[in-house]
C-alpha cells in the first residue's frame, strides 16, 4: 500500500476551479438509457443478495450477447471488480503481469495489490497492439503469469486487428499464461466495429461492463467471459470481497443488455455528435488541426505543445489558467509522458468551449 494515492486524474479534478470544463474523466456524460432507468425504478421488491455468480438472467443475457455459455460468464462489480478478482486469484509475489504502456492506470496498481509486478510492453505506432513488441516483452519476462491487452485502448483509442489478437493469444497459450482482453470500449466506435479477442481466438478471458457504451458507470456492473476454470477462483475472491454485484444494478444492466439493439446505436450516435463538435472545433482553432478518428473509445492522446515535457505540470496549468481538466499522459505510464489525454465523452458545447480555451496553450 506504500505510496498508493489518489489517481493523478482524480487529484487534478479535486482541485478544479468552479466552471472548469471536464475533459479528464473517462465516463459517458449522457443519461442512463431509458431501459436502465425503468428497470431501476421497478427494482427493489426482491432485494436479496442473489447468487454470488450474478443473476442467472443476466448471465444468460450476456451469454446470448457473446454467443457463449452461461458457465463462461462471471458478473462482477464493474470490470474493475473482475480485474481485481482475476489478479488476486492468479497472481502473487514474484509473478509478473504484462500491461500496455501507455495503459489504463489501474493495471499496475492492481498487480501491486496482488503482490505481483507489472511489466510494461510498448504499443505500436498510433498506440495499437503490436504482437512483435508484445512478444519482445514476454520473452524478457520469465515470471509472467498473466498478460492484459486493452482494445480499443485507454488512453490511445487505438484498436487491435484480428491477426494481432491471434498472434498474441498464441504467444500466451504457448507460454501457458492467462490472457485478459479488456474490451470495455468495444461498442463505442464510429468507423468499423473493433474486433474482439473472441473473433480471433478461443483462448483468453474477455472483460467488459455496463459502464461505457451501455451508459451506466455508476451501476458498477461488469463481466468476464471465458474458461470456467480460470473464472472459478476469481469468482471466489469476488464473493469474499463484495458478495455479489448490487441486485438492482444487475437488473438495470440486464434491461440494458436486452435493449442493446437500441442502446448501443444511440450511444454511438451521441458519440458521433461529440466527435463532430470536437473535430470541427479542432480543425478551426487548434494548432495542427484534429487527429484522425480513433478506432474506438472516446479518447485522444494529444502530444504536449513544443517545449513542454512534464504532462502533469501542463495539466495543472491547463486547469488553473485555462479552466480545462485533462488527464496527464504520465498517469498511464512512461509511454504517455509526452502527451495528455482528452476525453470527448463530454457534452458537445463543453468540447467546443474546451478547445477554444486550450488552443492558446498550444500556440504559446
Ligand atoms: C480500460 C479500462 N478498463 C476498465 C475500466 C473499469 O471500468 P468499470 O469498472 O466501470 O467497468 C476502465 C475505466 O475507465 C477502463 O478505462
Amino acid at each position: 500500500m506504500e505510496g498508493l494515492g489518489l489517481s493523478p486524474i482524480r487529484a487534478i479534478m479535486a482541485g478544479a476551479p468552479p466552471g472548469a470544463i471536464p475533459l479528464g474523466l473517462g465516463e459517458p456524460s449522457w443519461d442512463l438509457p431509458e431501459a436502465g432507468r425503468l428497470a431501476l425504478a421497478g427494482a427493489g421488491r426482491d432485494c436479496s443478495y442473489g447468487p454470488n455468480a450474478g443473476l442467472e438472467a443476466l448471465r444468460k443475457a450476456l451469454a446470448d450477447f457473446y454467443d457463449a455459455r452461461p458457465e463462461e460468464v462471471m458478473v462482477a462489480s464493474g470490470s474493475q471488480g473482475a480485474l481485481y478478482s482475476l489478479f488476486q486469484a492468479w497472481l502473487g509475489p514474484g509473478d509478473e503481469v504484462l500491461v500496455p504502456d501507455p495503459g489504463f492506470l489501474s493495471y499496475p496498481i492492481l498487480a501491486r495489490l496482488a503482490g505481483a509486478q507489472a511489466k510494461a510492453y510498448a504499443l505500436g505506432p498510433g498506440g495499437g497492439l503490436d504482437p512483435g513488441l508484445f512478444g519482445l516483452a514476454l520473452s524478457t519476462s520469465p515470471n509472467a503469469r498473466m498478460a492484459v491487452i486493452n482494445h480499443p485502448a485507454n488512453p490511445t483509442g487505438a484498436g487491435a486487428d484480428p491477426a494481432s489478437l491471434l498472434a498474441v493469444a498464441r504467444l500466451c497459450e504457448e507460454r501457458g499464461i492467462i490472457l485478459v482482453s479488456d474490451e470495455v470500449y468495444r461498442e463505442l466506435y464510429l468507423g468499423p466495429r473493433p474486433a474482439s479477442l473472441r473473433d480471433a481466438s478461443a483462448y483468453g478471458i474477455v472483460l467488459s461492463s455496463a459502464s461505457k457504451a451501455w451508459g451506466g458507470p455508476g451501476l458498477r456492473v461488469g463481466w468476464a467471459l471465458g474458461e470456467p476454470e480460470i473464472l472459478a477462483p476469481a469468482r471466489l475472491v469476488h464473493n469474499y470481497a463484495v458478495t455479489a454485484a448490487s441486485r438492482p444494478a444487475q437488473e438495470a444492466a440486464l434491461a440494458l443488455i436486452e435493449d442493446s439493439p437500441r442502446v448501443l446505436p444511440q450511444a454511438r450516435a451521441g458519440l458521433g455528435r461529440r466527435w463532430e463538435s470536437l473535430s470541427r472545433a479542432m480543425e478551426e482553432d487548434f494548432p495542427g488541426g484534429c487527429p484522425r478518428l480513433p478506432a474506438g473509445a472516446f479518447y485522444l492522446l494529444l502530444p504536449l505543445p513544443e517545449r513542454e515535457t512534464d504532462s502533469l505540470a501542463f495539466c495543472l496549468r491547463a486547469r488553473d489558467e485555462a479552466g480545462v481538466i485533462l488527464a496527464p499522459g504520465s498517469a498511464f505510464g512512461p509511454g504517455g509522458e509526452a502527451a495528455v489525454r482528452l476525453s470527448y465523452a463530454a457534452r458537445a458545447a463543453e468540447l467546443r468551449e474546451g478547445i477554444a480555451r486550450l488552443a492558446p496553450l498550444w500556440r504559446k
